[in-house]
């Protein structure tokens, strides 16, 4: 097979530390290559590399058999690679066929030919089924059509190498089949691709080759055919991980949450609650399954005090709410690992230290006169305490949260919320993004509160750690919840079904 890309002996350092270290790969024409490491491994900051944002300390870079430099994005989309972002790069406030076009080389002059453009890009959504609205504002569409228009863009600018940095996490299983069947036809063509994942079973079903990564370096490339999951999970993380089964349990104190026929936005089937009613115990792990897109959502924000209900009723701790505002359900015990982490959890570019302590900084643990005076030694070794803990993968506690991995970002999250002591945690896709040892290790922790007594309402896409995890499961469908299930061998069939309405 003809070689589209080589890389050799690239090294990245930042300060002291080296995030890839004498890195060689190669990716042929008509290929998935996939990336596989833990978080923090290395394999964003190596595809930065290759799309020009970062420049490498050493080490060269290879097209098609000549070298190449690449200064600067500009430069990369030239040279015919292509990059859909962890992190979405989208303009928030432009269309979607403003996005695509954005820095197009050929509509640079005065006069854009806009209904030509049109045309062609309607042409390629068509001929790889990546079905998007070109009149649309991003923040109107889901976000699995942005990641469509992220890769429509990638194809318009004729990218012959495309890198998918984590294009599944935020996917529904329907979305992820559409994203796949992309990338079979795309490959087929004779294009290539990098992807990344930490979903093994993904990994398994998409990939050609497999490149390891640990610790910035590479550990080894396979052929998918001759490994398996088990093998690959033991040369990410260096050790065998043992298999995991949780005891279920049955509790019958009485309720830390509970809502009655909880109302909101009724009408609206994808985004509203209608007439909910259920309970969280202490002690135990009550999941909602369902497809994204069905009123999680909202049940979340409600739950956690962002919005109110418009009828029916919400207690904490057997109290009726009255006034919905998330401060007060944090007085309340109330813990949140949000859905998005870069909108609600933390904040980019303040430290590790501060974004763990930024909630308790009015407390006379970490400043004197309600937050005038912090005490920087308590918040110091408290950071440096749970960094160790949580296994945050940092230079320093003072390093800004932006410029950790994605996982290691929801590490940050999920130990400020673990150890602020909640009596009930709401956690919305805890481990996404996480890697199957930092899933595991969160998966722990979840189950050391639940002993605590925390009542936890786990709420994920990732049907299989709803099934792991729960004392109970709801399904929510449209707003309503469908049915309960509980039991160490819940019916996955049952609750398929009634995922999807029946
Ligand atoms: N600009 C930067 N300054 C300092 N350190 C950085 C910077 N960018 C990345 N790093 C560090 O480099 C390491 C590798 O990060 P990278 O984002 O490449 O990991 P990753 O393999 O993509 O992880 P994940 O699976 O969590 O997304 C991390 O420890 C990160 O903190
Ligand atoms: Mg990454």
């Amino acid at each position: 097979m003809e070689e589209l890309l080589r890389i050799e002996h690239i090294s990245k350092r930042f300060g002291n530390f080296y995030a890839n270290r004498d890195v060689s790969l190669s990716v042929n024409c008509g290929e998935v290559l996939t990336l596989l490491g833990e978080n923090g491994a290395g394999k964003s900051t190596l595809m930065n590399i290759l799309i020009g944002l970062y420049q490498p300390t050493e080490g060269k870079i290879f097209l098609r058999g000549r070298e190449v430099r690449i200064d600067s994005p500009s430069q990369a989309v030239k040279l015919g690679i292509g990059m859909v972002h962890q992190h979405f790069m989208l303009v928030e406030a432009m269309t979607v066929f403003e996005n695509i076009i954005l820095g197009d080389r050929k509509s640079q002059g005065v006069f854009i030919d806009r209904e030509a453009r049109r045309r062609e890009i309607r042409e390629l959504s068509e001929r790889y089924g990546l079905d998007v609205e070109l009149e649309k504002q991003i923040t109107e569409i889901s976000v699995g059509a942005q990641q469509r228009v992220e890769i429509l863009k990638a194809l318009y600018h004729g990218a012959e190498l495309l890198i998918l940095d984590e294009p599944s996490a935020a996917l529904t299983d329907i979305e992820v089949e559409g994203l796949f069947a992309i990338m079979k036809k795309l490959v087929g063509e004779g294009k290539s691709i990098i992807f990344i994942s930490h979903k093994m079973r993904e990994v398994m079903r998409i990939s050609d080759r497999i490149t390891i990564l640990r610790a910035g370096e590479v550990v080894t490339t396979v052929r998918c055919g001759e490994t398996d999951g088990q093998k690959l999970a033991g040369l990410m993380i260096g050790r065998e991980l043992s298999g995991s089964q949780y005891e279920k349990k049955q509790v019958s104190a009485p309720p830390v949450l509970r809502l009655e026929e909880v109302r909101y936005h009724e009408q609206s089937k994808h985004s509203g609650l209608a007439g909910v009613t259920m309970e969280v115990r202490p002690g135990e792990i009550v999941g909602i399954a369902g497809v994204d897109g069905n009123g999680q959502t909202q049940l979340a924000q409600l739950v956690t005090g962002v919005i109110a209900p418009e009828k029916g009723a919400v207690a904490l701790k057997q109290s009726a709410v009255s006034v919905f505002d998330p401060s007060a359900f944090i007085s309340q015990g109330v813990s949140h690992v949000p859905e998005d982490r870069n909108l609600q959890g933390l904040v980019g570019d303040m430290s590790i230290s501060d974004n763990l302590v930024m909630k308790d900084v009015d407390s006379g643990r970490f400043s004197l006169g309600h937050g005038l005076f912090l005490k920087k030694k308590a918040i110091g070794g408290h950071a440096g305490s749970l960094v160790k803990k949580y296994d945050v993968r940092c230079t320093s506690t003072g390093q800004d949260v932006r410029s950790l991995s994605g996982g290691n970002q929801q590490k940050v999250i999920l130990a400020r919320e673990l150890e602020s002591r909640p009596e009930l945690l709401v956690a919305v896709h805890p481990t996404r993004g996480l890697d199957i040892g930092a899933t595991r290790f969160v998966h722990d922790q979840m189950i050391d509160a639940r002993e605590r007594g925390v009542g936890i309402l786990l709420i994920s896409a990732d049907f299989d750690e709803i099934l792991e995890m729960s004392d109970r499961i709801l399904v929510i469908f449209e707003g309503q919840i469908m049915g309960e299930f509980s039991g160490s061998n819940p019916p996955v069939e049952d609750i398929s079904l009634a995922m999807t309405g029946k």
